[in-house]
């Protein structure tokens, strides 16, 4: 087969003192003339070679092979189970309901089923999918996206089951949906509505970061898949000495702490609904810690004053709780900053051995740590055999 020779230009760039040739620059062009011939004819030639007798034959094949039965995961809410099933036949996949009778394995039966939203119905080229569905705790409605065309972009709309209506309301400007319900409502990514904002990050969804149902005496765990971690180990997601350092790490920072194994949530610090503070704090940071801290306090810290504890003067950027228990562990986006949620004082010579951030010298970026531990061998109160 000869294929059409490609425009080609004799251009090398001198970059640094390094030759760089660049003989397919015209390509970078779509409008370019010498382009534009080139693709008519490739175009051709793709053409001749589809065009043969060869090609019904092909497409039955692929037919046949596409002609498979799917079924997604299914959700099962009480007695009811929601999947999407292609049987092979149609162009897209149908969500189904099916009751079941009860217990943990309950398989989907033939004939026990029903429709609850058919897309192939939907378009008449058949290219509307649903691309998501989350049934809500109960499955008395379940939220599903659509995408048409093949397109990542996804429109959300809620289905009530018992009365098989669809709601009128609709989301747009979602892709790559993730959904969770909370109360009477749900929580889900989209991104801003074209034009409104220039776009920087073209994967930049808004998100909801929380573990939607914790409540106080409960266990993080069973709401939060933490990430896994050897101690002893630097990895992706954490210093050798368990410390995480990359941002959504917070869960697996908290269940180390004192706090959490007395029963302090997220929620004693952060309110879910929102605040003016920063991080949605419950209250300023300034006054947080000291709704259950103070040197009267049997949580600590146990010291005659604040600056007794601190050693550094009221008012200083030193003085405060989280410069010391909530150390800046990774700068993620510009001045987003994420700080340590084990509350532990991570000691200088937790930085040398494990280049896990210590306080001090993060803050006082022109001392080492060899002065920081100097200095904290003349601090009375702390623990000196933890800080080494
Ligand atoms: C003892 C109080 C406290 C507890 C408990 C706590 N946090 Fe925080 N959290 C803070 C403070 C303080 C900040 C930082 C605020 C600042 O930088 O001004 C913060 C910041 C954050 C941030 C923002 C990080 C960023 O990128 O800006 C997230 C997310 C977060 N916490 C999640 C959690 C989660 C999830 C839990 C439970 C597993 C939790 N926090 C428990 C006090 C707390
Ligand atoms: C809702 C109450 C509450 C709030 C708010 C709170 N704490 Fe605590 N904290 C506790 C309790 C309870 C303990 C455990 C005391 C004990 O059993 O010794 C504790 C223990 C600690 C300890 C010592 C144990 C350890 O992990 O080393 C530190 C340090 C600490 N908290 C820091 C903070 C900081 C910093 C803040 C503010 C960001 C804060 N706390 C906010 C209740 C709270
Ligand atoms: C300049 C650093 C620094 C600041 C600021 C600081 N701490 Fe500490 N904190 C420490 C060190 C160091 C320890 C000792 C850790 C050890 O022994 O492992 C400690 C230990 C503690 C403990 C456990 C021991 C005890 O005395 O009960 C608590 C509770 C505590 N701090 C609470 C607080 C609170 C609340 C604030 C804000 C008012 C605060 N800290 C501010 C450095 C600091
Ligand atoms: C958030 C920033 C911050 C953190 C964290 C911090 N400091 Fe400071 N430190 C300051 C500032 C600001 C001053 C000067 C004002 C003052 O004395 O409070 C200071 C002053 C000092 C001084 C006296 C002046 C000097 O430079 O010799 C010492 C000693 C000191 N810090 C040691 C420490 C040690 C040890 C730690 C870790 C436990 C620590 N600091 C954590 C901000 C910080």
């Amino acid at each position: 087969m000869k294929y059409p020779d490609a425009p080609h230009v004799d251009v090398i760039d001198i970059l640094h003192g390094v030759a760089v040739p660049d003989p397919f620059r015209r390509l970078e062009s779509a409008d370019d003339a010498a382009t534009a011939a080139w693709v008519a004819e490739q175009n051709a030639l793709t053409r001749r070679l589809l065009d043969s007798p060869l090609r019904d034959g092909l497409a039955a094949r692929l037919r046949e092979l596409h002609r498979v039965p799917r079924m997604s995961v299914p959700a099962v809410r009480g007695d009811r189970i929601f999947f999407t099933e292609n049987d092979g036949s149609r162009a897209q996949a149908v969500l189904y309901l099916e009751r079941c009778s009860g217990g943990p394995a309950c398989p989907p039966r033939e004939g026990a089923r029903s429709v609850l939203i058919d897309p192939n119905s939907l378009s008449g080229d058949g290219t509307t999918a649903i691309t998501v569905f989350e049934p809500d705790g109960t499955g008395d409605r379940v939220v599903y996206g659509l995408s048409r065309h093949g397109s990542d972009v996804q429109q959300l709309l809620m289905h009530d089951v018992a009365s098989g209506a669809t709601f009128a309301d609709r989301l747009d400007w979602v892709k790559f949906a993730s959904i969770a319900w909370h109360g009477d409502g749900f929580f889900y990514t989209r991104y801003p509505q074209p034009g409104t904002v220039p776009l920087q990050d073209p994967i930049e969804g808004q998100h909801y970061d929380w573990p939607v149902g914790f409540r106080q005496g409960l266990d993080l765990k069973d709401f939060w898949q933490l990430e896994e971690h050897t101690l002893g180990e630097t990895t992706f997601t954490h210093f050798a000495d368990g410390t995480g350092h990359k941002n959504r790490m917070q869960g697996n920072d908290f269940v180390q702490s004192v706090m959490y194994t007395r029963g302090v949530t997220c929620f004693s610090c952060h309110d879910v609904h929102g605040t003016g503070n920063n991080a949605e704090l419950i209250k300023p940071v300034k006054q947080l810690c000291l709704t259950c801290h103070g040197p009267n306090s049997p949580n600590g810290p146990h010291a005659a004053s604040i600056e007794a504890h601190t050693h550094h003067q009221r008012g200083s950027a030193g003085s405060e709780c989280v410069a010391c228990h909530m150390p800046r562990i990774e700068q993620t986006i510009a001045d987003v900053n994420v700080r340590s949620h084990t509350f532990k004082f991570i000691t200088p010579g937790m930085t040398d051995q494990f280049k896990t951030p210590n306080p001090c010298t993060e803050c006082h970026t022109d001392r080492t740590t060899e002065w920081a531990r100097e200095t904290l061998k003349g601090w009375s109160g702390p623990s000196p055999w933890r800080m080494n």
